[in-house]
């Protein structure tokens, strides 16, 4: 039974912890944007990645956790320009996990990605933005190393508490 990764991920910070998750599972393993996810029953895990954009989920993420079959195991991981820990960061992933309420939700994980120079600009215009652009300002070093290593030790936690572990 094969395992999938997907993600949305505009500037590249998501696709990074998803590619460390890939890389922490065993052999049967697929790792796909979610524009190129088809069929879902295929899969015994899922973990479905996002960016939080305007404290919540992506559109094309949130459509996916409506289609997750009943009682699928899935893991959620995010990732975001505000500091960790803070409500802001938890908001996302908390709305995600309410989503996929029909899923068995294995376990979530989060860290920080950097916004561009460009990108702090644009968003910092926008009031509803102001909440976080300022914390942004800090996340320009990550995902770093340590990041990745966490979602690599995320990645295999969430396989011991799998029905793949057990068999
Ligand atoms: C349109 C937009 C909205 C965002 N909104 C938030 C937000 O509400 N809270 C936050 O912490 N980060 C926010 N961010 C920052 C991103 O979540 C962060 O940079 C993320 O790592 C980007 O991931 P990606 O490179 O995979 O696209 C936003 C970024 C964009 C472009």
């Amino acid at each position: 039974m094969n395992i999938l990764v997907t993600y949305f991920s505009q500037t590249g910070n998501t696709k990074k912890i998803a590619e460390a998750i890939y890389e922490n599972l065993p052999k049967e393993k697929t790792l796909k944007p979610v524009d190129e996810v088809k069929e879902l029953d295929d899969y015994e895990i899922i973990f479905i990645g996002f960016p939080v954009h305007s404290h919540s989920v992506p559109y094309k993420i949130e459509s996916l956790l409506n289609r997750i079959p009943k009682g699928k195991q899935i893991a959620l991981f995010s990732t975001h320009g505000s500091l960790t820990g803070c409500r802001l960061s938890r908001e996302a992933l908390e709305h995600a996990v309410a989503t996929a309420a029909k899923a068995k939700v294995l376990g979530t994980f989060c860290c920080r990605g950097k916004v561009s120079h460009a990108g702090m600009e644009a968003l910092g215009r926008s009031p509803e933005h102001q909440a976080w652009i300022e914390m942004a300002a800090s996340a320009q070093m990550h995902p770093n190393q340590a990041d990745l290593q966490e979602a690599g030790h995320f990645a295999r936690w969430v396989l011991t508490l799998s029905t793949h572990h057990k068999r």
